[in-house]
C-alpha cells in the first residue's frame, strides 16, 4: 500500500515556507529546560512533546512499549513557558511526534558534513499511514548558518544549503537526506523540531504558506568547499581506521536526530 506523501515535498524532499516574523515574540525557548541529547554535533534539547510526556528526547522506537514517531505527550513543565512554540508545532492540524528545540553550538563546514545523517523517523510507522517529515523554525538569527542535505552523503553536487536567519521555516524529509547544520557564530543556534505526519493537512499548511521546493544555496567559494570535502573524508577514514582496529566494519551515520 505504502505511505501517504505529499506532492509538493517529493518533488525535492523539502519546502521553504514564507518567512515568520520571529521578532514579534518572546524569547521563550532561553527559559525552557534543556537536557543533554548528543545529536550532530554539540547540542542539547529542550523536549516539548515526548513519547509519555517526560522530560527526555528519545526516539519513541526505544521505550516500551516500542511506537512510531507520532502522537507525541506535551511536556508540561516545557510548554508552560512555550505556549507560542506549541501553538506554532500545532497550527499545521498534522498529527505530532517528537517536538522540541535543538540548542547547537557553533560548528565548522567540515565538520558539518561530517555530521551528516539521516533521520529514522518512520521506524514502526504503519504501512498506509502518512510519511513523517520535519519541519525546523529557526528561533535565533542566524543568516550566516544553514541546513545542508545531500542526496548522495558522497556527492557535493547534490548540495543544499539553506540559510537560517530567524523566521526560516523548513519542512524537511529527514529520512531522505543526508543533513546536519553549518553553524556559524559566536553563541549558540535555536530551532524549534517538530515531527509531522504527512496528510491532508500538513499538505494545505504547506500551500497557505507558500512552501517552495527550491532555493538558493548559500554561497561557498570552491575552495572553502573543496577544503571542507577534504576534511570530511578524512574524518571518515579515519573513523573506519580506528573501528577497522576493533575489528568493527562501519556502517556509516544512524542518528535519530538533529
Ligand atoms: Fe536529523
Amino acid at each position: 500500500m505504502g505511505y501517504t506523501k505529499i506532492d509538493v515535498m517529493n518533488e525535492t524532499g523539502y519546502v521553504v515556507l514564507d518567512m515568520y516574523d520571529q521578532a514579534k515574540d518572546p524569547k521563550e525557548w532561553l527559559d525552557i529546560e534543556y537536557v543533554d541529547w548528543k545529536s550532530s554535533g554539540v547540542t542539547r534539547f529542550a523536549p516539548l512533546a515526548s513519547a509519555f510526556g517526560e522530560m527526555e528526547c528519545n526516539g519513541f522506537w526505544n521505550h516500551t512499549p516500542p511506537r512510531t514517531d507520532k502522537d507525541g505527550v506535551w511536556v508540561q513543565a516545557n510548554t508552560d513557558v512555550a505556549p507560542i512554540l506549541k501553538k506554532r508545532a500545532e497550527e499545521p492540524g498534522a498529527n505530532i511526534g517528537r517536538c522540541r528545540v535543538i540548542e547547537l553550538q557553533p560548528n565548522e563546514y567540515g565538520d558539518a558534513l561530517y555530521n551528516m545523517h539521516q533521520d529514522d523517523n518512520n521506524r514502526l510507522n504503519p504501512d498506509g499511514t502518512g510519511w513523517i517529515v520535519r519541519g525546523f523554525f529557526n528561533l535565533s538569527d542566524n543568516p550566516d548558518s544553514m541546513m545542508i542535505l545531500r542526496e548522495d552523503r558522497f556527492d557535493p553536487s547534490t548540495e543544499v544549503r539553506i540559510p537560517l536567519p530567524a523566521g526560516a521555516q523548513l519542512i524537511v524529509d529527514t529520512q531522505r537526506f543526508w543533513h546536519a547544520v553549518w553553524h556559524q557564530g559566536t553563541e549558540p543556534r535555536y530551532c524549534l523540531i517538530t515531527s509531522w505526519e504527512s496528510g491532508p493537512e500538513l499538505d494545505a499548511y504547506i500551500a497557505k504558506h507558500h512552501g517552495k521546493t527550491r532555493i538558493e544555496n548559500y554561497p561557498v567559494t570552491p575552495e572553502l568547499a573543496e577544503k571542507a570535502e577534504a576534511h570530511f573524508r578524512r574524518r571518515v577514514d579515519e573513523r573506519a581506521a580506528a573501528l577497522a582496529a576493533k575489528g568493527i566494519v562501519d556502517e556509516s551515520v544512524k542518528d535519530p536526530e538533529a
